[in-house]
């Protein structure tokens, strides 16, 4: 993670540097050109850019570290990947929307100040989303899953392959929500032209008990989502002076009333910086409104929300995603028997979900986790954790299983977003399949959905309707 920062800091440099030659250009003291990436760009979190994570790619999307991917010891070959994958880049939701273009009408009626950004703002943003949107995939979004598939059949070359596709040995499962059927559809389009394979027609299943597990788990909507007080240190993150700091500050820009400057409302301007750039890749005026002191208390307030609901805040956010961790398991141990007789029935499995279906996953094997937990009154001290979701889930976020077979046994490697991760507690990059096996152990034996989701009936609140 480290490197990634120091990796990127140095892309980001390279190109506002390019970007300085441009901006004199223009004559029209009106017309402000901005660095194409907007300096607060790597704490967008959940709404951040696959790029990001990933500078290289700012060059050539299609680029593969092949350093970085090698197999884990000379002999071995891959028999089998698994790949979670959150949908691609998407318009805000309809809830969203609504925030956006209050935002907009308050900020083109009532601010003054004689800022070149804000007159850009009135002048010539439109504001251009629809509740419609509701969250759908954008163009970016599909392209972020077709050069997804190319580079990870670059990088994998024996599984994801034409052949596997043709012997019918890939496997596409998605959530049934649109962006991720998109997405899911876009991943195939990109194999399929990559190969130039005109007459296959690919299927995928949809199963949202895998997928979205989250909304099957009653115990999670009972005790977190539906749970006033469950996120009330996301509230309470709101009141603090860091906080308050980012509206007095976002209010003086706009020479806008302080009272009328919510935390809300300083989200959705965050939001909206966020989105104009996944979506459009354009640096818009909108992300004068804050510098990076800023967008590091907003990165932290997105975190603490990730953290409380989908993260290690609540033991069931985890424990929710016990049919995902049981399934990805089933599907090695197939794969490790088969072997023995020579022959794997499916080499691929592609399975489309969510940030909420990545992070549940994550936590529950124990990746990012801090000694201490995120709380509303320990910014300063979580400046280092490693819960950080701008790092682990932009769009497109992927988590790759490889297992391979080895002259020593099966070997076990584990990418999040195509970087080589180490197993929590296991200091190996690819560990042997049976050390990962002993390792979650407990987890393996145990972490049953329906006993973990079920709600007992004393404390469940509809039963007495029934
Ligand atoms: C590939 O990864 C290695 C190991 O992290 C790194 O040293 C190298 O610079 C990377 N190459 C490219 C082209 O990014
Ligand atoms: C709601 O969340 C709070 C704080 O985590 C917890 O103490 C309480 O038991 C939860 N209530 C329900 C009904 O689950
Ligand atoms: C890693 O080891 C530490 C210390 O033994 C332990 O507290 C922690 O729970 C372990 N983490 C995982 C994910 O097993």
């Amino acid at each position: 993670m480290l490197q990634l920062v120091s990796n990127r800091g140095f892309v980001l440099t390279a190109f506002s540097f390019a970007l300085v030659r441009v901006s004199y250009c223009s004559t029209e003291n009106i017309q402000v050109v901005y660095p194409k990436i907007p300096a607060i760009a790597e704490y967008f979190g959940t709404k951040g850019r696959y790029e990001e994570v990933n500078p290289h790619l700012i060059d050539d999307i299609l680029a593969v570290n092949k350093t970085l991917l090698k197999p884990p010891s000379v002999g071995c070959s891959p028999i089998h990947l698994t790949a979670i994958i959150r949908h691609g880049t998407r318009y805000p939701t309809r809830k969203n929307v609504k925030k956006i273009r209050h935002l907009y009408d308050l900020v083109t009626k009532e601010a003054m100040n004689n800022k070149k950004w804000l007159h850009e703002i009135k002048t010539q943003w439109k504001m251009w989303y629809t509740e419609d949107m509701d969250g759908q995939i954008v163009a970016k979004g599909r392209d972020d899953h077709r050069h997804l598939a190319v580079r990870l059949a670059t990088s994998f070359p024996s599984l994801i392959s034409e052949e596997n596709i043709r012997s019918n040995r890939i496997k596409f499962i998605t959530s049934s929500k649109h962006r991720c059927v998109d997405s899911v559809i876009a991943f195939k389009e990109g194999l399929l032209n990559f190969w130039e394979c005109k007459d296959v027609e690919l299927i995928h299943e949809v199963d949202d008990m895998l997928m979205r597990f989250f909304d099957k788990c009653r115990r999670f909507i009972e005790d977190v989502e539906n749970n006033k007080t469950a996120l009330k240190e996301v509230d309470l993150f709101k009141t603090t002076a860091e906080m308050k700091r980012v509206q007095i500050k976002m209010a003086d820009r706009l020479q806008l009333p302080y009272s009328h400057v919510t935390p809300d409302l300083v989200e959705a301007a965050f939001y909206l910086c966020s989105y104009e750039f996944a979506i459009k890749s354009v640096n818009s005026p909108w992300c004068n409104l804050f510098d990076e002191m800023d967008a590091k208390v907003l990165e932290y307030a997105n975190d603490l929300k990730q953290y409380w609901k989908r993260g290690y805040g609540h033991d069931i956010n985890r424990k929710s995603s016990c049919t995902l961790f049981h399934d990805v398991f089933g599907r090695l141990d197939r794969t490790a028997n088969e072997i023995r007789f020579g022959h794997v029935t499916e080499a691929v499995t592609v399975q489309v979900g969510h940030a909420e279906t990545i992070l549940p996953l994550l936590s529950l094997m124990g990746f990012f986790k801090d000694e201490t937990p995120l709380t509303s009154e320990n910014y300063a001290k979580q400046q280092g954790r490693s819960f950080r979701t701008s790092h682990i889930v932009p769009y497109a976020a992927n988590l790759v299983f490889v297992l391979y077979d080895c002259r020593e046994g099966l070997r076990l490697q584990f990418l999040l977003n195509e970087k080589p991760l180490t197993f929590p507690n296991i200091s190996q990059s690819a560990p042997l399949y049976e050390t990962v096996r002993e390792h979650y152990k407990d987890l393996l034996e145990g972490c049953n959905f329906e006993e973990e989701c079920e709600v007992p009936r004393a404390s469940c609140s509809k039963c007495s309707e029934l």
